[in-house]
């Protein structure tokens, strides 16, 4: 039988109460495809961060990299860790260290689901740069504490990573249907984003099939709510999609059905799913957190690792459980009341 390696890390707050709803519906759909997940979680967080002082060991990522995925709840307790340390001390450093410069996010809303929006025809595939660009890490402060004090934090932006990332975005287009926003602000930035619309430009050439546009973020964070429809592959760069994928969680009903997958489509080195929501200590351990964007990240995770019917399975009994309204109204239904609905319709 076949068996996958998956390294959990559940995380801070919710990150835990939703990875153990994830894991226990992957391994009931595991063992209904007849494969194997064999888990090794890790309990670094802002716990491990205050006993240790450090979000995960020296040899942390040394240590993820046998897995063939990771399966992330989330990271952050700013009360207990700044969230500039914790997140540059676990998150981020994964994204980067193991090259999963594509960060895809799903945005439709599931059967049940009332959005805020008039139109509920969208689906919609952001993709975002992760890697690089405005969250690169370089920069500095300089005259701390001073009047004379500044601040410097410089985007970095690479032909590699703007084209592998445009690439990504143009082959998915062309799987879909055909259809690719790229999204800049060439019109302020004038360096950075000029250089993004010419490789966009550049490659189109090689992807006739592909209709790309080209949309400053300002006009796309209005489409993505006055048109939402009109739209189908979205691809930004690291901050721009960060940003987009908050409103794309918004439409689609909000953050409790936002999904991620943080892939490295070389295969180098493992991939990552996690929810796109936090780690909102505010209702962590309350057992009320909405488990279906850890399960969907979870069907993402099966579908990178080739077991697409087990994929399609869990997708179709999350859809089969806000179908009945259960999960479908934010705050209405218990964590456990959802992740039963959705095993029992595995069956
Ligand atoms: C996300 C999150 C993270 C990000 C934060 C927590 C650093 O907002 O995954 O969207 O921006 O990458
Ligand atoms: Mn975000």
């Amino acid at each position: 039988m076949k068996t996958y390696k998956i390294a959990l890390l559940p995380g801070d707050g919710i990150g835990r109460d939703v990875t153990a709803a994830a894991w226990a519906v992957l391994e009931k759909a595991a063992r209904l495809n007849e494969f194997s997940l064999d888990a090794t979680s890790y309990p670094w967080s802002c716990d491990f961060y205050l006993e240790n002082g450090s979000m995960m060991p020296a040899d942390g990522i040394e240590t993820l990299r046998s897995f063939d995925a990771i399966l992330l709840g989330a990271v952050g307790w700013p009360h207990k860790v700044p969230d500039s340390v914790s997140l540059h001390g676990l998150l981020l450093p994964i994204r980067k260290a193991f090259v999963q410069y594509a960060n895809i996010r799903p945005h439709r809303l599931l059967p049940g689901v009332q959005g805020p929006l008039r139109s509920d025809g969208f689906d919609i595939l952001c993709i975002r740069e992760n890697t690089e660009g405005e969250y690169s890490g370089a920069g500095g402060r300089v005259h701390q504490g001073t009047d004379s004090e500044v601040a410097v934090e410089t985007s970095i932006f690479t032909r590699k990573g703007v084209e592998r990332i445009l690439r990504f975005g143009f082959e998915q287009a062309r799987a879909r249907s055909g259809k690719l926003a790229s999204v800049t602000k060439s019109n302020a930035q004038k360096y950075s984003m000029v250089f993004w619309d010419e490789i966009t430009q550049r490659l189109s050439v090689e992807y006739p099939e592909v209709d790309v546009t080209s949309y400053h973020i300002d006009a796309m964070a209005a489409r993505m709510v006055m048109a939402p429809d009109s739209l189908d592959v979205v691809v930004a760069s690291n901050l721009f999609g960060d940003i987009l994928t908050d409103l794309g969680a918004a439409i689609q009903g909000g953050l409790g059905f936002a999904a991620s997958a943080n892939i490295n489509p070389d295969r180098s080195a493992p991939s990552m799913f996690e929810p796109v929501h936090g780690s909102a200590p505010d209702i962590a351990h309350l057992g009320i957190a909405n488990p279906i964007a850890a399960i969907w990240s979870g069907a993402m995770m099966l579908e990178h690792l080739g077991e697409t019917a087990a994929a399609a399975k869990v997708m179709a009994s999350i859809e089969a459980t806000t179908a009945r309204g259960i999960g479908a109204i934010p705050g209405k239904d218990k964590t456990d009341a959802i992740t039963a609905s959705v095993l029992s319709a595995l069956d």
